[in-house]
Parts: structure tokens; C-alpha cells; sequence
């Protein structure tokens, strides 16, 4: 029960959703108005899915129960993603290199989340824990910590993902891309709403924000999942849990893997909050 009995494609580790979905992801068919959300698992993909989501339809509602990620490219079957009605909001954890061919061909917007790498671990662990449709996993924590550090959990690195991701937000005239940190919504919805709202080319009213800051709060989309599967993926939605999980070894292995791998990079976590 302590290692990951997930898929492997190309020496990467996936959740277990199946190899016909994961081979053929670079085949997914894109629509010009599509907007992609990609981010490392556990940093708030459900919740700004539900506020691209609102943004690009014009409308202050959650999506229907179980549809929450209805566009996760890396688990739906194409015939559920062709049958969304757009403008669709696309989901995927995979790196630039690995989504759909048409992502590049339309320049479709993409949307990164990221969330201070202590948070991240202790959010993904209870996932793992929590999910025993998907996950046998049944290590405790400290466990996991020593699994996730190296990167040998489904989506592999932290590290290297936003490492990967980097390159692009250093080079804007590749793609656009905007990357979304948990920690900002958090403090400061409004004014990051409008920031996401301004890179799909979306006007807004200050009214219109409130709502969806509103109808995107951790506990009105807790409530609203409820009865659903997803019930278990709103756990605490607060920053720095970490404190409560996290050894000083813990953290300050982190604090290295932070030092070795991303101090160029434009994203830097806020640890202190
Ligand atoms: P915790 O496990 O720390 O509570 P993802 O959607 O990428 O799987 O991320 C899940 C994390 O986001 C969970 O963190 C979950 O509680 C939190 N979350 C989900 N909806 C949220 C919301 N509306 N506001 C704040 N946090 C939210």
C-alpha cells in the first residue's frame, strides 16, 4: 500500500485513468474559443475552473454535479469532451510539450494554477488518501513526503513542472500563458478575477466580479458538491495547513528543492502567510 499502482506512459507516472485516454491526448480535438487550465495537481484547479468557467460564459452559476471538470482532457473520453457546448473550459495536469496537438495550432489561452509547494504536498496526500476509488494508497504521510519530493507520485515533480512551465512565462511570445497563485485568489479575489478576466479578453462589471467571488467561495462550492463524488476534494481550502503536517526537516527539504531547482524562476511561493 506504499507505492503508487498508477499508470505509466514514457516513464511517467499517471493516475490511474487509463492508457487508450493518456496515449491519445495529443489527438484531443481543440476549438478555437477553448481555454486550457493546466497547474500541478492540488492547487486549486477545481476552484478556477469554476471561475474561467463563469468568465467565459458570462454567467455567475457552478457547473452541474460530477460535470465540476467535466473538460479534464487526462481522464474524459473524447466523445464527453466533444459533446460540451462552448466556449469549453479545458482541464489538464500534462506539461506544454504533452497537451493537444491543437493547443499550439489555435494558441489557445492557457491558465496555470500554483499554490506554495508545503500546501501543495499536504493537499495531495490527503487526495491520495481520500479518493480510494483511485488511489490504494495507504502510507502515512512522512511516507508519501519522501514519495512526493522525488517526484515519484502520479504527475511526477513539482519541481519540474513549474520549472517546465517557466520557459513559456519567460518567452510570452510563444503562448499565453498565465500562471494563477491559490495564495493571490485567496488574499485578493476581486483584483485576480479581473487579472484572468483581462488575459481571456473578457469585460466584466465590478458587480459581476463580486459574484463570482461569491459563488467561487470554498464554502458555497463545498455545499454545492455536497452530495457529489467530488464532496472529498474540499477539504480545508485555507493557506499554510502546512504548519499543521509538516516536520522542520520537512520544510526545510523543501525550502533546498526550492533552492536547487527554481530560484530563477518568476513564480517564488509565499511561505509566510
Ligand atoms: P486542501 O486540501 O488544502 O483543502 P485541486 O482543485 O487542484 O484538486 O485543489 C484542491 C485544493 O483546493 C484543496 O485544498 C481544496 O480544499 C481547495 N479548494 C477547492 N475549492 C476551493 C475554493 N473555492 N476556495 C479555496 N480553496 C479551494
Amino acid at each position: 500500500g506504499k507505492s503508487f499502482p498508477v499508470c505509466k506512459l514514457n516513464g511517467k507516472l499517471f493516475p490511474a485513468f487509463g492508457l487508450g485516454r493518456l496515449q491519445t491526448i495529443p489527438d484531443v480535438s481543440i476549438r478555437r474559443d477553448d481555454v486550457l487550465l493546466g497547474g500541478y495537481p492540488k492547487t486549486g484547479c477545481h476552484w478556477v475552473h469554476e471561475i474561467l468557467h463563469m468568465l467565459v460564459n458570462g454567467k455567475s452559476e457552478l457547473t452541474k454535479y460530477g460535470k465540476g471538470l467535466g473538460g479534464m482532457i487526462d481522464a474524459i473520453p473524447d466523445i464527453i469532451l466533444d459533446s460540451l457546448s462552448s466556449p469549453r473550459v479545458l482541464n489538464s495536469h500534462m506539461l506544454y510539450d504533452d497537451l493537444p496537438k491543437g493547443v499550439k495550432e489555435h494558441r489557445t489561452k492557457i491558465v496555470i494554477t500554483v499554490r506554495n509547494p508545503k500546501d501543495t504536498v499536504v493537499s495531495f496526500y490527503n487526495h491520495v488518501r481520500n479518493l480510494e476509488e483511485f488511489y490504494t494508497y495507504t502510507g502515512e504521510f512522512n511516507d508519501y513526503f519522501d514519495l512526493w519530493i522525488e517526484g515519484n507520485v502520479d504527475y511526477g515533480s513539482y519541481f519540474d513542472f513549474y520549472l517546465s512551465w517557466d520557459e513559456l512565462l519567460k518567452n510570452p511570445e510563444r503562448h499565453p500563458v498565465l500562471l494563477v497563485k491559490y495564495e493571490d485568489i485567496k488574499a485578493q479575489p476581486m483584483e485576480n478575477i479581473k487579472r484572468i478576466a483581462q488575459f481571456l479578453e473578457v469585460d466584466v462589471t465590478d458587480e459581476f466580479v463580486a459574484e463570482i467571488v461569491e459563488k467561487t467561495s470554498f464554502n458555497s462550492m463545498k455545499s454545492k458538491r455536497a452530495k457529489d463524488m467530488s464532496a472529498k476534494l474540499f477539504r480545508k481550502g485555507k493557506v499554510g495547513d502546512w504548519r499543521n503536517w509538516l516536520s522542520e526537516e520537512q520544510s526545510e527539504a523543501i525550502d533546498k528543492q526550492w533552492q536547487k531547482k527554481m530560484q530563477g524562476c518568476i513564480y517564488q511561493p509565499h511561505y509566510n502567510e
